[in-house]
């Protein structure tokens, strides 16, 4: 980190480093993290991809799920990252509900640059996992976003290959009125990894990091 110091501004309220020949960076990043979940899987591993985010101390992390997310958010975002469970090899009708309301912002290129990220859950390993990924990814490209992924050498995704995104089995309850079986400590490291590494390179991207 260069010379200098941390100050609000006046004018936007966001949290600004000044370097020493006065130059303004802003050193706030917003970061949206939209979920659908219908039985709470996909929620806790949206939380853990949240904290992943908020770890970096940088961000300002918007948690959402798709009933309370709103659109016109979208704009003051630096990154967003959506995820939902696999429904038949694919995204779930609720969440491509919402994302079939992002004509007005594809039309104007108002996501165009932002960083952008997916995960989901799913019952069974072979059941589309990287189906679902990749289809969370293709309305981001159409929308120009710039789309990270985890790496190999990130310690947490050695054993899993979540390289599309982070792609997780939940595996099916035996009786419907059993507890969800939720995401393990593992999932859930993933979850944190995927946060952290968005919330890295989208510093890096809007050259936020002072020095
Ligand atoms: C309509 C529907 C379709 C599903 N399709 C698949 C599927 O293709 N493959 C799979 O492994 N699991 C499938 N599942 C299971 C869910 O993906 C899985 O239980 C997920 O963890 C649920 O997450 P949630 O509690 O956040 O909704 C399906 C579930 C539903 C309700």
């Amino acid at each position: 980190m260069g010379s200098g110091w941390a100050e609000y501004s006046a004018a936007t309220g966001a949290k600004v480093w000044k370097t020493a020949d006065t130059a303004e960076v802003s050193r706030t990043m917003n970061i949206y993290v939209v979920y659908d979940s219908e039985d709470g899987h996909t929620e806790v591993l949206a939380q853990a991809v949240a904290q992943g985010a908020a770890e970096s101390g940088e961000a300002d992390v918007h948690l959402k799920s798709v009933d309370q997310a709103d659109v016109r958010e979208l704009e003051g975002m630096d990154a967003i990252i959506w995820g939902c469970p696999g429904h038949f090899g694919t995204i779930s009708a609720g969440l491509k509900a919402w994302i079939d309301k992002l004509g007005y912002l594809w039309a104007h290129g108002k996501l165009v640059n932002k960083i952008g990220a997916v995960f989901c859950t799913t019952a069974t390993e072979h059941g589309g996992i990287e189906m679902t990924l990749i289809n969370l990814i293709t309305p981001m490209l159409h929308h120009g976003m710039i789309i990270v992924g985890l790496p190999a050498n990130i310690p947490e995704n050695v054993l899993y290959g979540s390289y599309y995104g982070v792609g997780i089995t939940c595996r099916l309850e035996e009786s419907p009125d059993d507890p969800p079986n939720l995401p393990t400590a593992d999932d859930l490291a993933l979850g944190r990894a995927l946060g952290r590494r968005v919330a890295e390179v989208t510093s890096r991207f809007a050259g936020k990091r002072g020095g």
